[in-house]
């Protein structure tokens, strides 16, 4: 079926975060949303099919995941990410960042140091902090445009002693989708130090034509024997708010290890939509992803022709993967604090400033692409204005 991403569906007054949250959470009327990861778009039409049966049923006791469940999501790794994995390492995860927090309290101690590359998902430097680990960064380098992982920090930083790297793969928000080459020497490097890699997988499946994303763990079977690859639909299929992923661990004791966190928290029972929504999602919302992903990519192509004639101070930092834009807005001259009173007092636009994912990010913003284009028109041409007003100010 033929799906259309222009539809603007109404998500104001649907306890929706990015729409109904926004005022609380910006602190500033009539904001133009922008920024949360989820979609503007309705889910697969298999998969709300799916629930709304599901929902006839009328009872919602405790589930089982079924034997289906796991063929989904087998043949789904298989035929979109060539990646064959097995049904036992398949572990079931009230979200990712549960699973990332279950594993930074279970696979370390108070005091163990955790790697992350920042600019990065905000979250992955709570999670460790808040678990009293001790933050190591190894800062992504940017040059001539392009975000890459500095490996000789990298060296340097593992050689000082560190447990676990939590990986963001693709990366949120710079759009890399690491290379087989990348995956290989960075698994190198933490595999000579016993030094577990968490690979954030998220993400995976949005990705643009010309890259193509390597499952950590695929990368080869030394690697998956000292990794764990976090996946789930729900940012592929816009299913965020049923909670739901699927942690896949190919080492027997490291799944034993994990396995026991969730029972220790009690939460080894699949929600009833989760469990129903990734079934439909990976049997039946192929085809949908495959449209959703040209929409996004249009919409890519959209705001690059925008900037380059409107707004050419803002530069662009071309995604290879995630419906995330990472912008460059350094040109301006304004500091962080100036950056989100204009972006606020003056455009009216909610997107999220670069600091928010750590020092790293300082003059930049991350913008949510998957939304119908008049919406994302919308966006710009508020933030056009305001820097029209901004350049005459200055002259
Ligand atoms: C890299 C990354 N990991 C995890 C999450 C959240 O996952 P969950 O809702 O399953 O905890 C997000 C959401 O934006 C994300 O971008």
């Amino acid at each position: 079926m033929r799906y259309d991403f222009d539809q603007i569906v109404n998500r104001k007054q649907t306890a929706s975060e990015k729409w109904d949250g926004i005022e609380k959470i910006f602190g500033a009327p009539n904001l133009h949303p922008m920024w949360v990861a989820d979609m503007d778009f309705r889910s697969p039409q298999p998969v709300i099919e799916a629930m709304k049966q599901r929902v006839e049923h009328g009872i919602f006791g405790y589930n089982l995941r079924p034997d289906s469940y796991y063929e989904a999501i087998i043949d789904w790794m298989a035929t979109r990410h060539q990646w064959n994995i097995q049904r036992d390492w398949i572990c079931y995860s009230p979200g990712v960042m549960p699973a990332i927090s279950f594993i930074i309290a279970h696979f370390s101690e108070p005091g163990d140091s955790v790697l992350i590359q920042p600019p990065v998902y905000p979250p992955f430097s709570q999670v460790v902090t808040r678990h009293g680990r001790k933050l190591v960064t190894n800062p992504l380098r940017y040059t001539n445009g392009r975000y890459q992982i500095d490996f000789d920090d990298l060296e340097r930083k593992l050689d000082s002693g560190v447990k676990i790297l939590l990986l963001c793969s693709p990366h949120n928000p710079v759009g890399r989708v690491w290379t087989q080459e990348e995956l290989t020497q960075l698994g190198q490097m933490c595999r000579e130090r016993n030094v577990l890699v968490v690979a954030d997988e998220i993400h995976a499946d949005l990705v643009y034509h010309q890259s193509s994303h390597t499952p950590f763990s695929a990368v080869s079977e030394e690697l998956a024997q000292h990794s764990i690859v976090c996946t789930s639909p729900t940012k592929t299929f816009n299913l965020a708010g049923i909670q739901t992923a699927n942690i896949i661990i190919p080492n027997p004791q490291l799944r034993e290890k994990f396995k026991a966190a969730v029972d220790d928290h009690f939460v080894q029972f699949s929600n009833t939509f989760g469990m129903v929504a990734t079934e439909s999602a990976y049997r039946n919302g192929a085809e949908w992803l495959d449209q959703c992903l040209t929409y996004v990519e249009q919409n890519l192509h959209f705001l690059t022709a925008y900037r380059e004639k409107q707004i050419p101070e803002i530069k662009v930092i071309q995604p290879e993967g995630t419906y995330l834009v990472w912008m460059d807005w350094r040109d301006l001259g304004m500091d962080a604090k100036a950056l989100k009173s204009f972006m606020l007092e003056q455009a009216k636009v909610a997107l999220l400033t670069g600091d928010t994912f750590g020092l790293e990010g300082e003059g930049f913003m991350r913008l949510n692409l998957a939304t119908p284009r008049a919406l994302l028109q919308e966006g710009l041409q508020r933030i056009e204005k305001a820097i029209n007003v901004y350049r005459a100010g200055k002259g």
